[in-house]
């Protein structure tokens, strides 16, 4: 765990780094000072870079380790947190995971898993959310309003079904009100919620980074999971990935890859914002 902690932070400071570096090459002299505490992002371009960030690690984790786990003999299951079920976490209840982690987190970022159809019932949109999808399922573009009731900035975004266990896996399922879903389908949206309307530099790393914890926080419960393992053949954890055999990376090597990834776009948004 200690390592994981020390990862993280240096994954912090090379952000807070790159982001000093941005602002003393773009703002002027007299605002640099304040650079890091004036708020330069409004709460809709943060819940959608760390949508991007969620984006990333949701397909990573659906198909480099659920979909190419399964071929290794892998297991997966909603109950994959009882003693007696030896699996991991289905997509939904890792992007749960996070949810509950930065739940815990002093950040006050909200994050959940809808949909009109849901597998899960407590999964339904209502209200706003709800005519807000429907929305959503037309053209695919992102939904932004502020929540009356629960005072918060809300962003909704598409959650696709871009691989076809997604499809497979929802139509089969005994609690599905649907059973008709097909490749491309809008089959949910991830909701994001933020009580602030902008932003500055450290409070959006530290979103950032919360949303990134929060990833590390469930692998690892799934890693410790499966150290309790008895019946199946436990995977090697260490650099490799299922696509290469038996194998699992450690929480370092998933979370790399995700930066890897997703870390231009972010990047990106940081720099072009002077
Ligand atoms: C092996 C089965 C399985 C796979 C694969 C799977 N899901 Fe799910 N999904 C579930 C289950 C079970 C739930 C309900 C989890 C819970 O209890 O909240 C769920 C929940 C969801 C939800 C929240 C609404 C609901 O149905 O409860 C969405 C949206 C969703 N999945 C989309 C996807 C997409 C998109 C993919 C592919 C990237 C995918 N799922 C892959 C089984 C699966």
């Amino acid at each position: 765990m200690k390592n994981i902690t020390k990862f993280l932070n240096i994954a912090y400071i090379i952000a807070i780094g790159s982001i000093s570096l941005i602002s003393c090459g773009g703002v002027p002299e007299e605002n640099k000072a304040s650079a890091s505490t004036e708020n330069v992002f409004s709460v809709a371009e943060v819940l959608e870079m760390v949508s991007k960030e969620n984006d990333v690690t949701r397909t990573l984790y659906t198909k480099a380790i659920v979909g190419k786990g399964k071929t290794q003999g892998m297991k997966f299951d909603e109950d994959w947190r009882k003693d007696d079920v030896e699996a991991g976490p289905l997509p939904a209840l890792f992007l749960r995971g996070v949810a509950t982690s930065i739940k815990k987190s002093p950040v006050p970022l909200g994050l959940y898993l809808g949909s009109d159809f849901p597998v899960n019932a407590a999964n339904k949109f209502v209200g706003k959310q709800a005519v807000l999808f429907e929305k959503i399922k037309e053209d695919q573009e992102p939904q932004f309003f502020y929540d009356e009731e629960q005072e918060l900035h809300t962003a909704m975004f598409a959650d696709v079904a871009g691989a076809d266990a997604c499809v497979t896996c929802h139509n089969n399922h005994k609690q599905s009100p649907k059973t008709d879903w097909k490749l491309g389908d809008v089959m949910g949206a991830t909701t994001w919620q933020y009580p602030k309307d902008s932003l500055s530099y450290k409070e959006t790393v530290a979103v950032l980074n919360s949303y990134a914890k929060g990833t590390v926080d469930i692998y690892m419960e799934y890693l410790d999971e499966i150290k309790a393992f008895e019946k199946s053949e436990k995977p090697v954890i260490g650099d490799k990935w299922p696509v290469e055999g038996n194998y699992l990376p450690t929480a370092e090597v998933f979370l790399d890859s995700v930066k890897k990834l997703s870390s231009y776009e972010t990047m990106k948004h940081l720099v072009t914002m002077n």
